[in-house]
């Protein structure tokens, strides 16, 4: 800790623990006059408020260590006009058959070309997504005291809330505050959840995992599996949720929601409210991902283009922070946790020829996201697997 900040606390004989956010705040001035970065995140990381709690103390300028270099952020070039992500309407998945290949088809185009589509019609009703959206909602904007007592870095609890997990090795911070729950391989007891979302977390992560298991299925035949091969793989046996709330910001062009990354997992089901923030690379270019009030975001993970041998591609993607908000969203994915030590994934025998050989070697999700957790998000998991 530097000694300017201790100075400041000794001054006003403030206790870190008991620093309020406005004292975090000059303390943030203070780094932007170069002295200690790391007070500065310890300040913010033990204030337990998260980035809400920043914007609620009315703060003007984005804090240092929010900024991202200029080349993170303008790296490529977006392309505003280009809201084509493929739609994809599920209603027809049990008509029959011709109906459904056709759906199958377009899933398979998808997973090839985008790695991205969103689905309509997809059994889970409009109702609870919003209610969902405003879930989250409620948990992040209710007393903040209530709220602190989930703040967590642990990630091997089955419920636990804060802000920029990684807050301490990345090179900026991001304008985000999560809340993270484990399905695996049980739902939380209901008391493990806040109350003030309980029972929409546990009614739409039962919709969730049916959604997934239906998408497998579709994926397999997409393969030209069995419908039920992905599914009797362990794909579907564990789902990870994380809940995001992107304040408004008052600087947007400075730094971002969610950095460039791509997902772990086998298959992310995603509920984004009405605020566009969230774009995809596509040809080299950042593409809008457009909200679509009913709509779900479904995108491909590493683990799904690992067993895949690069079929289905894990697409990169960010969320750009915004003056407008806040924005939610919530992101499931498909995958176990660090628990499951034993099952190995490797690219799919049946997809495998002499003019396809096997491009990784195999994996347990276990040593997979023991690693995917350790590295620096936006860096690849695939590379060190690649054969
Ligand atoms: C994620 C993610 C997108 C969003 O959580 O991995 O990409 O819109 N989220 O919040
Ligand atoms: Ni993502």
């Amino acid at each position: 800790m530097s000694n300017c900040y201790i100075r400041t606390c000794r001054r006003d004989r403030i206790e870190l623990s008991h620093l309020t956010v406005h004292d975090l705040w000059e303390n943030m001035e203070a780094t932007d006059n170069g002295h200690d970065l790391r007070a500065a995140l310890k300040a913010f990381d033990d204030s337990l408020a998260g980035v809400k709690g920043l914007v609620d103390a009315g703060i003007a300028r984005v804090p240092s260590f929010f900024v991202y270099d200029k080349s993170d952020i303008e790296d490529l070039p977006c392309d505003p006009t280009d809201t084509s992500v493929p739609t994809i309407d599920m209603g027809a998945i049990d008509h029959g058959r011709a109906e459904r290949d056709d759906i199958v088809s377009k899933i398979r185009d998808a997973c090839e070309n985008w790695g991205f589509f969103q689905v309509i019609n997809h059994g889970i009703p409009v109702s609870a997504l919003d209610e969902m959206i405003a879930g989250v909602r409620r948990f992040h904007e209710q007393d903040v005291e209530v709220k602190k007592k989930f703040y967590s870095k642990d990630m091997g609890k089955r419920f636990f809330y804060n802000s920029n997990h990684d807050i301490y090795s990345s090179k900026a911070a991001s304008w985000r505050d999560t809340m993270y729950s484990l399905y695996t391989p049980e739902p939380p007891q209901p008391e493990e959840l806040p109350e003030i979302c309980r029972d929409i977390m546990l009614e739409y992560a039962r919709y969730v995992m049916k959604l997934g298991h239906t998408l497998l299925e579709l994926l397999s035949e997409a393969l030209g599996l069995s419908p039920n091969r992905l599914k009797e793989m362990g794909c579907g046996d564990g789902m990870f949720q994380v809940a995001h709330y992107y304040p408004p910001c008052p600087e947007p062009e400075l730094t971002m929601g969610l950095k460039k990354h791509s997902d772990s997992g086998f298959l992310t089901i995603l509920l984004q409210d009405k605020i566009a923030a969230l774009q995809i690379l596509h040809h080299n270019q950042w593409v809008d991902v457009p909200p679509l009030h009913g709509a779900l975001v479904i995108n491909i993970g590493d683990l799904m283009q690992l067993i895949s041998n690069d079929k289905f591609k894990s697409i990169i993607h960010r969320v750009v922070t915004k003056r407008e908000g806040p924005r939610t969203s919530v992101a499931c994915f498909f995958r176990t946790h660090l628990s499951d030590g034993t099952r190995v994934y490797e690219p799919i025998k049946e997809l495998l020829s002499e003019d396809n050989p096997p491009i990784y070697k195999g994996t347990t999700v276990k040593d997979f996201m023991t690693r995917f957790f350790k590295k620096e998000l936006g860096t690849s998991s695939l590379a060190h697997l690649r054969l």
